[in-house]
């Protein structure tokens, strides 16, 4: 897929490291390569928990073109399942939009299923041999939470993902992000490949171009400084601030997450866990950046805001959200400018990889895990 000099390149030390080719990004094939060997392989991020963590919820997600109902029958993170949201009968997706009910109940011919999957009902089915409705059940697919991110994996029987981010949480663990829940989503469609978003994401360098006038002057580009990830599935951004006086509330005024001491208390962080989930704690809330990649060149960009219950609580918080997504909303105009030029730019025939900075440490450590999976140079 790569030639030899272009995986050398991008394989090499940081030091010496190239981005990835063009066609990385903008290849049809190489999209379908990362739905069979990234998409359907890995763990990918779909949720909140907060947002299925209600007895009789019914949430429809989809993964590299497998619909997934995430649904509860109990209540609570244990009761999260996913179930393949595809009726047994004739192929009919089951929920088109989050519902709530103790039943999954087809469109088409109306059979009927709970929340574990079983099916239920199947009306006028008398007559057809060795049919027992009591042994139907949805494929069920492997569910995990990690830091309040509900993930599912379309392999079977994978390995558990917490165990490989354990020095990631280590990292977030003052931040409590597992206790964080959703204030507030705005939402972007995004006509270009996700990859070019994630890197956005993960590197400080452009904080000195497009957002010379927002997070330059607060959390400066030379200033910001990655940790060895030992080639785990993840990927961490430091971004200090440069603030003196640390008394008071945050930056925009909420109270600073309980956990946070000292310097703490003016450092941006952005997180991501291969392949898609984005996340940035900051010092009084987190944003989640939900990506879900549609084909090489779309992708639907959903951005929460992630609170702690209590600030949520808080009787001015109402009015405070809408200004909090306001300025959220702008930054990201900053960064959609420099998500379109690219992919702009990588579709001209003269365009080649480019060098990395070496304040471009996470991208070169997310090409590491990219390339194993697609183009392991098998
Ligand atoms: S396709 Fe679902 S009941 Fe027929
Ligand atoms: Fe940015």
């Amino acid at each position: 897929m790569l030639t030899i000099e272009e995986r050398e390149r991008v394989l090499a030390p940081l030091e010496e490291a190239w981005t990835l080719p063009p066609r990385a990004y903008t290849d049809p094939a190489v999209w379908d390569a990362e739905v069979e060997h990234v998409f359907r392989r890995d763990w990918i991020c779909v949720a909140r928990v907060d947002q299925v963590g209600e007895a009789g919820i019914q949430l429809p997600v989809d993964v590299a073109g497998q619909p997934i109902v995430l649904t509860n029958a109990t209540g609570g993170a244990e009761g999260i399942r996913a179930l393949a949201n595809v009726c047994l009968h004739r192929a009919m997706p089951l929920v088109d939009e989050p519902a709530t009910g103790r039943h999954l109940t087809c469109p088409y011919h109306l059979w009927s299923y709970d929340l574990t999957g079983r099916l239920r009902t199947a009306p006028l089915m008398d007559g057809c041999a060795g049919f027992e409705v009591g042994d139907q059940q949805l494929p069920e697919i492997p569910v995990e939470v990690w830091e309040g991110f509900v993930f599912v994996c379309l392999a079977p029987e994978p390995e558990p993902l917490a165990p490989r981010l354990e020095p990631l949480r280590r990292l977030v663990a003052d931040h409590a992000v597992g206790d964080l829940v959703i204030g507030g989503t705005i939402e972007f469609d995004s006509p270009w490949n996700w990859k070019l978003l994630v890197e956005n994401f993960m590197e400080a360098y452009h904080h000195i171009g497009p957002h010379r006038r927002t997070f330059q002057p607060i959390y400066p580009a030379a200033h910001s400084s990655v940790p060895d990830n030992e080639g785990g599935p993840w990927s961490l951004l430091r971004m200090p601030g440069n603030r003196d006086d640390l008394d008071g509330d945050g930056r925009d005024g909420l109270p600073f997450l309980p956990g946070l001491r000292g310097r703490q208390r003016d450092e941006l962080l952005a997180a991501c866990v291969f392949p898609t989930l984005l996340f940035a704690p900051s010092s009084t809330l987190a944003v989640w950046y939900e990506l879900r990649p549609r084909a090489h060149d779309r992708m639907l960009l959903r951005i929460h805001l992630l609170l702690p219950p209590e600030t949520l609580a808080r009787p001015e918080i109402e009015a405070a959200v809408p200004a909090i997504l306001d300025d959220i909303d702008h930054v990201h105009r900053e960064d959609i400018a420099v998500n379109e030029g690219p992919w702009r730019g990588l579709q001209a025939p003269l365009t080649g990889q480019g060098r990395l900075s070496p304040l471009e440490r996470s991208i070169h450590q997310l090409n590491q895990l990219w390339l194993d999976r697609v183009d392991p140079g098998r």
